[in-house]
């Protein structure tokens, strides 16, 4: 066999409290998709940072066609062909996506650096990844999905050798999904050598021709093709057996506490809105990506205030103009864009997470027990399997999903009246997941309404008692408990599609 495309020996790295590699080693063919799996915090982003020479390894080598280089920049990596697309997304908001695309690149590899000729070069790229939008479109105009793929464009652009993705479909619809996919299996054909991170090993299993396991930074094992299948990755990622637990769904709704009539949202202002939730109900809502989602949540919380209609919490008029207003009338929202709208990075663990209950409290004047916070973060810590050096670290200084329970933490310990989810279980891996469904539930059982949006048919299925769908700005249609299949939910998000 030829000497693998990229190849890491021994790669040891040292974060302050954290050995996030310790001896890692990997190896990666041409033509070849490796999948990188492991828990939160298991170093696979790390890992592969090293590789793309944004970070630095205290010890190891790096090696291409077997010799030994120094990936000492993110350009020397560029030029050698490795290309990271990253787990954050890494684009210039007000640029537009042409701009994006060739970002950062030689002007002198395409001539004259002449805007109409690179928008002539994005197009071919554009439909390639099936990215439709016009490639003069400032970015801060696109959905997270969107960017992800003016991301992969820009790794297409630069004609890798090796090309890593750190969980690129996790902000994807099924369909931009099945294109990633497409585009990733083409790129295998002609030679590129594919290094995959995701939790969701379904999508591994798909793709993959050879899955390597982290687990706390150190080698966990590595399955062939025909070995790949979910309880063995998860085995090697946490150490033992996971019971993916499909309890019996009790079926409780108690009186309205979440009552919204004649809803419109900045996005679809011709469309009306009207759903209710009942207390301790989880009711999920499906639908395409830009179905209207995520604003309809955005109205409702006050981030992205409504155009007009009505919203009721427990019968009593509610009137959410802005996200105080929101949690003042006891609703909390876990965002899609964690970055900018969950976490301060700056500030640690503790506080991030009783930062909306401490504003909580001193809106109602109820005195701030810090003791109490202290001992509500630390058993959140826990339960959620977060993974920091302390409860006072920097947010900013942990991996993806950890970030990510800290976000989930910080609106689960305030045990709202109204509790909106917004993909609630991105980039989260798979045991944490099952805490955080018995979180959301044990909340329900105290009577909080719930309301999730999710792309995830999966966690459609497994946690909703009862499914809303949107389509194009509108509610295309509900599905009970019983009536709920993934072809139901598929049917109602798509069918103008199939009727056009
Ligand atoms: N800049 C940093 N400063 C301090 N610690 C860090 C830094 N980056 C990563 N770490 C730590 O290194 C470890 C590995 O993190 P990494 O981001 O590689 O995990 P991951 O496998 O990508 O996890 P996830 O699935 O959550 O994205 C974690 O304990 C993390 O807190
Ligand atoms: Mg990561």
């Amino acid at each position: 066999m030829a000497a693998p495309v990229l190849e890491a020996r021994t790669i040891s790295k040292r974060f302050p409290g954290a050995l996030a590699l310790d001896r890692v080693d990997l190896q990666v063919h041409a033509g070849e998709v490796l999948a990188l799996v492991g828990e939160n915090g298991a170093g696979k982003s790390t890992l592969v940072k090293i590789l793309a020479g944004e970070e630095f390894p205290d010890s190891g080598q790096v090696f291409m066609d077997g010799s030994s280089v120094r990936m000492d920049s993110v350009p020397t990596a560029t030029g050698l062909g490795v290309i990271l697309i990253h787990q954050e997304l890494n684009l210039s908001d007000n640029l537009d996506v042409t701009a994006n695309i060739f970002l950062g690149r030689e002007p002198h590899r395409f001539g004259i650096l002449n805007h109409r000729r690179l928008e002539q070069a994005a197009r071919p790229i554009l439909e390639r990844i099936g990215l439709d939008c016009a490639s003069s479109t400032k970015v801060a105009r696109l959905s997270m999905g969107q960017r992800q793929l003016v991301e992969i464009a820009r790794a297409l652009a630069a004609r890798s050798r090796v090309l890593i993705m750190d969980e690129p479909t996790s902000s994807l619809s099924q369909g931009e999904t099945r294109n990633l996919f497409r585009t990733v299996r083409e790129l295998r054909a002609e030679g590129v050598a594919v290094i995959y991170i995701s939790h969701r090993l379904g999508e591994v299993k798909e793709l993959a021709d050879r899955v390597l396991v982290l687990r706390d930074g150190a080698n966990a094992g590595e399955l062939a093709k025909e070995e790949i299948d979910h309880d063995r990755m998860v085995r090697l990622m946490v150490g033992r057996d996971i019971s993916s637990y499909y309890g019996q769904v009790p079926d409780q709704r108690g009186p309205v506490r979440l009552e919204v009539r004649n809803l419109r949202t900045r996005n679809h202002p011709g469309h009306r809105l009207d759903l209710e939730v009942g207390a301790g109900e989880i009711v999920g809502l499906a639908g395409l990506l830009g179905s209207g989602r995520s604003a309809l949540l955005g109205a409702l919380f006050g981030t992205d205030p409504a155009l007009g209609g009505s919203v009721r919490i427990d019968g009593a008029p509610a009137r959410i103009s802005n996200p105080i207003e929101g949690i003042r009338n006891g609703i909390a929202l876990v965002p899609e864009d964690r970055k900018q709208q969950g976490l301060i990075l700056r500030m640690g663990v503790e506080e991030n997470i009783s930062l909306a209950s401490l504003r909580h409290h001193r809106l109602r004047g109820g005195f701030i027990n810090r003791l109490l916070h202290r001992r509500q973060t630390a058993r959140m810590i826990t339960r959620l399997g977060i993974r920091t050096p302390g409860a006072e670290t920097a947010t900013e200084h942990l991996s993806g999903g950890n970030q990510q329970k800290v976000v989930l933490a910080k609106w689960l310990s305030l045990k709202p009246k109204v509790l909106l989810l917004d993909e609630p279980t991105r980039g989260i891996d798979v045991g944490s997941k099952q805490e955080i469904y018995h979180l959301i539930e044990a909340l329900s059982e105290e009577g909080t309404a719930i309301l999730f949006a999710s792309s995830e048919m999966e966690e459609i299925l497994r946690l909703s008692r009862r499914v809303v769908v949107m389509r194009e700005g509108r509610i295309s249609g509900e599905l009970s408990r019983g009536e709920l299949t993934e072809e139901a939910v598929g049917r109602l998000a798509t069918s103008a599609e199939e009727a056009a």
